[in-house]
Parts: structure tokens; sequence; C-alpha cells
């Protein structure tokens, strides 16, 4: 078996749509401070290049969470991999995410963040899978909905692969007789 990726979303349109949703941010959060909080691995890429157009003075704090392994299926059971390093108390907090599939992580992780006391939890994500949520959770802000179709690039992987492609693509298998 081989596998090939199409492309999805190319790396000029995913810029703009950051530069978007990063104007849009830096507007809704005028006056206060945003201290960002990306979901490791797969949220780092976004979470850079957001954080450097958004206009408004930002922190940034990362966790892990417990997910996918290699397979493409999440399961209902999320741990806390990798703590915060700070405390969220009074913080007006934006988690960054790669993508919203069927919501069960961001549901745990929202859930988390919110009984730590903040001032305020949002939701921005890259990617956004509508068709395959099981949990009601909605993003503040999306940069774009895709089809219920297996994406790499931009900071997500399969087998911990092509999370270096500068670009969103679908992941083919080809089969070899
Ligand atoms: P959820 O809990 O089902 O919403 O899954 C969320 C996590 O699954 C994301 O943060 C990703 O790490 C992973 N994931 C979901 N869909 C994809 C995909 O199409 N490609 C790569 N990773 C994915
Ligand atoms: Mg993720």
């Amino acid at each position: 078996m081989s596998e090939k990726v199409r492309t999805l979303l190319s790396e000029e349109i995913i810029d703009k749509r950051i530069c978007q949703i990063a104007e849009q941010i830096s507007k809704d959060y005028k006056g206060k401070e945003i201290h960002l909080i990306c979901v490791l691995k797969g949220g780092v890429f976004f979470m850079c290049e957001l954080a450097k157009r958004i206009s408004v003075p930002v922190s940034m704090d990362f966790m892990a969470l417990s997910s996918y392994g290699n397979g493409t299926e999440s399961s209902g059971s999320i741990t806390v991999k990798k703590e915060l390093d700070e405390n969220i108390e009074g913080k007006d907090v934006l988690v960054v995410e790669d993508i919203v599939d069927s919501g069960r992580t961001l549901k745990f992780l929202l859930e988390e963040l919110k009984s730590r006391n903040p001032a305020s939890v949002h939701l921005c994500t890259l990617l956004d899978k509508r068709e395959r949520r099981v949990v009601d959770i909605q993003a503040d802000y999306t940069c774009f909905e895709i089809p219920d179709e297996f994406v790499v690039g931009y900071g997500l992987d399969y087998a911990q692969k092509y999370r270096n492609l500068p670009y969103i693509g679908v992941v083919e298998i080809e089969k070899e007789d």
C-alpha cells in the first residue's frame, strides 16, 4: 500500500483566512489580553501563524491530551498528558485547536478549563468537520469547514507523519496488487 496526499486547502488560502480570523479576534478582544492555549501537537502550526497576526497582547501556554494514537477515531476517554504551566484564573482564554471532529476532545478540555475560573473561554479552530459531531461543541472562530475526510498537514498528522506540510491535504491510500 502507498499513500498520496491530495491538496484540499493551499498554503495561500490558509494564510489569507488566518489573517481574517486574527483581525476579527483582535477586534473582539480590543482593550484586553488574550491567553492562548494551544492543544499539542496539532494546534502548534496554527497557533504560531495566528498569534503573529493578532494585534492585542497575547500570552501562550500549551496542553497535551490523549488522542488518536495511530488510528483515525477518537475514543470517549480523554486524559491530560501535559498540564498547563500557568494558572488561568481571571484570564481571557482562547483555545487554539487544529480540528474539531467528534467534539469529544474539546468538550473535555473546555469543561476542564472552565472549572479553573478563567474570565472567559472561547474556541478557535483551523478546521471543523461538522458532520462528524457527536457532542454539542461549537467553535467561536472557525477558519474552514471541511467534509468528512481524513486530513493532514499544517500540524495534523497521520501516524505522526505529514505535520510539516504547509498546506492541508487528504491522505489517499492506494492498494498495490
Ligand atoms: P475529536 O475528539 O473527535 O473532536 O478529535 C479531535 C482530535 O482528533 C483533533 O485535535 C485531531 O488531533 C484529531 N483528528 C480529528 N480529525 C482528524 C483528521 O482528519 N486528521 C488528523 N487528525 C484528526
Ligand atoms: Mg488536536
